[in-house]
């Protein structure tokens, strides 16, 4: 596990720099899976908001994004752009590796973006238990292979890896695609119970 705790200046320095957005477009990763207005989506490892406000823009009034980090630092950054930019459909959550303060199944979309590598399994157990049966979990993850920016190759996830770990989840992977030209994206999905426990009822 190599994630650390992000402060301000590292948020500030990488996670918002120009060339990132130019790299990795978070309205596009929302369009092509199909964010909709009234979502309730959860980034976990949010960091400075980066695809968290975008998701907010989307999802509307009627909707809600959960941007969550073990940060205090980020949680007060996010807190302030959201204030000072007055969305107010957008609530920054401390947690802690092993805590998400959130209700079960309180999500339609559950984001993990450049986190997976790094979290424990605590966390994408939390993130789990807060999707909803029937909703999406988005894995945005560095190819493995050397890019422009980004964590060392020997730190990343390849394809395979991922998929095999947020299977062992109890997920089920339904769609696969690139993000620009350092990262893929695989999109699963919390399965529906498949049939209610078995009791016979009277046809009284
Ligand atoms: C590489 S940054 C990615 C931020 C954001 N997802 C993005 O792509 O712009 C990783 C973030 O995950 C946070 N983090 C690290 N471990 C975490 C955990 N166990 N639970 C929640 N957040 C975590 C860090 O504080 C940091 O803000």
């Amino acid at each position: 596990m190599h994630e650390a705790t992000w402060s301000r200046a590292d948020a500030e320095a990488i996670l918002e720099s120009s060339e990132r957005r130019r790299r990795q477009d978070p309205e596009r990763l929302w369009r092509r899976v199909g964010l909709k207005a009234g979502d309730i989506v959860l980034d976990v490892g949010a960091g400075s908001g980066f695809y968290a406000f975008p998701a907010a823009d989307l999802v509307g009034p009627e909707g809600h994004v959960y941007a969550v980090d073990v940060s205090k630092d980020l949680v007060e950054l996010v807190r302030e752009k959201a204030d000072s930019r007055k969305v107010r459909n957008l609530e920054p959550v401390l947690s802690t590796p092993r805590r998400i303060p959130l209700e079960d199944a309180a999500a339609d979309v559950a984001l993990l973006a450049n986190v997976l590598h790094g979290i424990p399994p605590a966390t994408v157990r939390e993130t789990v238990r807060l999707l909803r049966p029937g909703g999406r979990l988005v894995d945005v993850d560095w190819q493995k292979r050397s890019t422009p920016e980004g964590p060392p190759v020997r730190h990343r996830l390849g394809v395979l890896e991922a998929t095999r770990a947020l299977r062992s989840y109890g997920l089920a992977r339904v769609d696969a695609f690139d993000l620009g030209p350092s990262h893929y994206v695989l999109v699963f999905e919390r399965p529906r119970p498949s049939h209610l426990p078995g009791r016979l009822i009277s046809a009284e």
